[in-house]
C-alpha cells in the first residue's frame, strides 16, 4: 500500500479540483439558461464566410502548411535525441557520436526556427492584407447604407465593427488559425513518438488525457463568458466616448463634466471588471493544466524509475534512464499545445463573435438602391413634381402628408413653416436620401425611383441644414476629391458665393487648414464654404436648407447676395428662416405639420392675410425694434 501512496495522493488532488470543476460548470449552466445567446449565426457559416477573405491567399496558406509540417519535425525528434544523448553520456563515452547528435541536433534546430520566421512573416503579411481588405468592405459597405439605416446605428458601433472587430479576425488569421492546425497535429505526432519509443509511459501520460479534455471543455464555457463580456463592455465604452467627445463642448458649457466622469468611470469600471474577470478565468485554467502536467511527470519519474532501478520490463519493453528524459521532454511537448488549443479556441470564438457582428452589418441590404432598369440622366432641366407625397420616418408616425407642388425649370421655390414642420425632410426627399411610402416625386416628368442614385445626386447642389466640414484645407473641403478643378476655378467659385473675402485674409488661403467639423470656422463662413462647395461642383437644381444659427448682418448680406446670383445658375430650392431672403422668390409654399397650407408669391401671401401675413408681419416687427 505505501508503496502506492504517492499516486493515491496524486489522484486524490486532481479528484477534489475535478469535482470542484463539474460544480462549478453546473452553477454557470444554470445561470446561462436565463440568458439568451446572442449569436444568431452556426459556427460553420461564419467561418465559410472567412474563408472567402482568405481564399485570395490560399497558396501562402499552403506554403505555410508545408513550412510548419517541416518546422514540426522539431517537436517530435528532439526529446528522443536528447533521451539518446543522455544515455551516450552514461554508457562508454564516445565523443564523435556525441559530437554527431549534438549537431543534428542543433540542426533540426536551426531548420525548425528558419521555418517558424517564415511562417511568422508570411502570416503576418497575409493576415494584414486580408485585414485591410474586409476594413475596406465593411466600410464600403457602410458607405452604401441609407440615412435611415445610419441614423439607427451609433457612430461608436460604427467604428468598433471597422478596428475592434476586424482586429480580433485578424489575430484569428495570423496566429491562431495555422498555431491551432499546428498543434493538433504536435498532440498527434507527439502520441504517435511516444508509442513508438514506450507502450508503457505512453499509457501512464494517457491516464492524464481524460482530465485535460474535461478541464479544457469547462474552460471553454467560462471563458466564453469571460471574452463576451469584454467585447459586450468594450463597444459600450466606444459607443459613450465617441459620443460624448463629440457633444464634449455641450458638457463643458453645462458644467456636466462630473456627471459624465461619473458615468464614463461606471463604463470603464465594467471593462475593467470583466476583463479581471477574464483573467481570473485563465489564472484558474492555466495552473490547473501545469498541475495535470506536473501530476503526470511524477508518475512518470516514479513508474520509471521503479522500473529502471529493478531493472524489470513493462509489455515487454525496458525502461531505461534515457526513456524517462525522453519522456518527461515529450509530456511538456503534449501538454503544452494542449494549453494553447484550448486558449486559441477562445480566440477563435471571440474572432467569430466579431466576424458576427461584421456580418449583421454587411448583410443589412441598403435600402435605397437603383431598380434594376434605371436610367443615367445625362442632363435635367430642372422641373421637380411632388404628386401627393406621403412620408414617415418611423412606421405610420406621418410628417408628411400628401404634399403636392411643381417647380418649373429655373424657378426660385421657396418654403416655409414652423420648425418640424418637414421642410428639411421635403428637401432630403427630392435626391432620395430617403424613400417615400406613398406618392411620386418626379424630375422633368421621370419618377425619381428610375434614375440611377447617383447620377441623380450629380445634378444636385445639396447645402444643408448643419454644414459639415471635414478635416483637411479649405481647397479639400471645396472640392472633396473633384479632380479636375483648378485654382482659378475654386477661387472663382468663391468670389462668387462672396467667400473670397474671409479666405484671402487667411493667413495661407485655400490652404488654410479646417480643423474637425470646421470648428475653427464661423457658422457663416461655413455656410459659404459649403456654396462655394456646391458651385464648384456645378449642379442644375441648387437646395439650399439655410441655417438658424444667429449670423452677423455683413455675412446675412452675404448670403443673401450670393443666394441671389445662384437664382441665375438654375432650378432653385430654398428653406429660409428669415422672410426677407425670399422676397422675390417665384412661389412660396408655407407649411404646417408636413402638409402645405399657403403658397403662391411674397405678394400674393400678404395679400391673401393668412398664415404667412402673420410670420412677415412678427419678423418684420421684431427687426423694426432691433433697429
Ligand atoms: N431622422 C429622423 N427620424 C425620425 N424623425 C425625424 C427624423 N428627422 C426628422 N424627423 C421628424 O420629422 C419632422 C420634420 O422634420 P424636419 O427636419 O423636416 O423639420 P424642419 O421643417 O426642417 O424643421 P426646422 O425648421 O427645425 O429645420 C419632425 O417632427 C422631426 O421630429
Ligand atoms: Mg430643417
Amino acid at each position: 500500500m505505501r508503496e502506492y501512496l504517492p499516486v493515491i495522493l496524486v489522484a486524490a488532488v486532481i479528484g477534489c479540483f475535478t469535482v470542484g470543476f463539474i460544480l462549478a460548470y453546473l452553477r454557470l449552466r444554470r445561470d446561462e439558461k436565463d440568458e439568451q445567446s446572442d449569436r444568431s449565426m452556426s459556427d460553420k457559416t461564419i467561418v465559410l464566410r472567412l474563408m472567402g477573405y482568405a481564399k485570395p491567399y490560399w497558396k501562402q496558406f499552403v506554403l505555410v502548411l508545408v513550412i510548419m509540417a517541416v518546422s514540426i519535425v522539431y517537436d517530435l525528434l528532439s526529446p528522443a535525441l536528447i533521451g539518446n544523448i543522455e544515455e551516450l553520456v552514461k554508457d562508454e563515452f564516445v565523443y564523435s557520436e556525441l559530437l554527431t547528435k549534438v549537431l543534428l541536433y542543433a540542426g533540426i534546430l536551426v531548420v525548425s526556427l528558419t521555418g517558424m520566421y517564415f511562417q511568422t512573416m508570411i502570416l503576418q503579411k497575409v493576415g494584414q492584407k486580408i485585414l485591410s481588405d474586409l476594413r475596406l468592405s465593411v466600410f464600403s459597405h457602410i458607405e452604401s447604407l441609407s440615412h435611415e439605416q445610419l441614423n439607427n446605428i451609433p457612430v461608436g458601433k460604427l467604428v468598433t465593427r471597422v478596428t475592434n472587430d476586424t482586429n480580433g479576425i485578424s489575430m484569428m488569421f495570423t496566429n491562431v488559425l495555422v498555431t491551432l492546425v499546428k498543434n493538433i497535429m504536435v498532440i498527434f505526432g507527439v502520441l504517435g513518438a511516444m508509442l513508438v519509443n514506450n507502450v508503457a509511459m505512453t499509457m501512464v501520460v494517457l491516464c492524464f488525457v481524460p482530465f485535460v479534455v474535461l478541464f479544457t471543455a469547462i474552460f471553454q464555457k467560462f471563458s466564453r463568458k469571460a471574452h463576451r463580456g469584454v467585447t459586450d463592455s468594450r463597444t459600450e465604452l466606444n459607443t459613450f466616448l465617441s459620443e460624448n467627445l463629440s457633444g464634449i463642448k455641450i458638457t463643458q458649457i453645462f458644467n456636466r463634466q462630473a456627471q459624465k466622469m461619473e458615468q464614463f468611470q461606471g463604463f470603464s469600471k465594467k471593462l475593467t471588471g470583466a476583463k479581471y474577470q477574464r483573467m481570473f478565468v485563465y489564472g484558474i485554467f492555466r495552473p490547473m493544466v501545469y498541475l495535470l502536467h506536473i501530476s503526470c511527470v511524477l508518475c512518470l519519474f516514479y513508474f520509471g524509475g521503479r522500473s529502471a532501478l529493478s531493472g524489470g520490463q513493462v509489455l515487454g519493453q525496458v525502461i531505461t534512464s534515457g526513456t524517462i528524459v525522453t519522456f518527461y521532454l515529450y509530456s511538456s511537448k503534449f501538454f503544452d499545445p494542449i494549453q494553447t488549443l484550448s486558449e486559441h479556441f477562445d480566440v477563435l470564438q471571440s474572432a467569430f463573435a466579431s466576424a458576427e457582428k461584421i456580418f449583421t452589418v454587411m448583410d443589412m441590404q441598403p435600402q435605397v438602391v437603383d431598380e434594376e432598369d434605371a436610367i443615367e440622366l445625362e442632363h435635367i432641366e430642372g422641373k421637380i413634381e411632388f404628386k401627393d407625397v406621403w412620408f414617415a420616418y418611423v412606421p405610420d408616425q406621418w410628417v408628411l402628408k400628401g404634399v403636392s407642388f411643381t417647380v418649373e425649370p429655373r424657378q426660385t421655390v421657396a418654403f416655409v413653416g414652423s420648425t418640424g414642420s418637414g421642410k428639411t425632410t421635403i428637401l432630403s426627399l427630392i435626391c432620395r436620401n430617403y424613400d417615400i411610402q406613398k406618392g411620386q416625386i418626379l424630375i422633368d416628368g421621370i419618377d425619381i425611383r428610375r434614375i440611377k442614385i447617383a447620377s441623380l445626386r450629380r445634378h444636385f447642389g445639396q447645402m444643408l441644414q448643419d454644414v459639415f466640414l471635414f478635416t483637411g484645407t479649405i481647397r479639400s473641403n471645396i472640392l472633396l476629391r473633384k479632380e479636375d478643378v483648378t485654382d482659378e476655378a475654386v477661387w472663382e467659385a468663391c468670389r462668387y458665393v462672396n467667400a473670397d473675402g474671409f479666405i484671402s485674409r487667411l493667413e495661407k488661403g485655400l490652404d488654410d487648414e479646417v480643423r474637425e467639423r470646421g470648428s475653427n470656422f464661423s457658422a457663416g463662413q461655413r455656410q459659404l464654404l459649403s456654396f462655394a462647395r456646391t458651385i464648384v461642383h456645378q449642379p442644375s437644381v441648387m437646395i439650399l436648407d439655410e441655417a438658424t444659427a444667429n449670423i452677423d448682418t455683413e455675412t446675412e448680406f452675404l448670403i443673401q447676395d450670393s443666394l441671389e446670383k445662384m437664382r441665375s445658375i438654375g432650378t432653385m430650392l430654398v428653406v429660409a428662416h428669415r422672410l426677407s431672403t425670399i422676397q422675390h422668390a417665384d412661389n412660396i409654399i408655407l407649411l404646417s405639420h408636413g402638409q402645405i397650407v399657403e403658397q403662391g408669391t411674397h405678394q400674393q401671401l400678404l395679400q391673401q392675410k393668412g398664415r404667412y401675413h402673420q410670420l412677415y408681419t412678427l419678423q418684420y416687427t421684431k427687426q423694426q425694434l432691433q433697429k
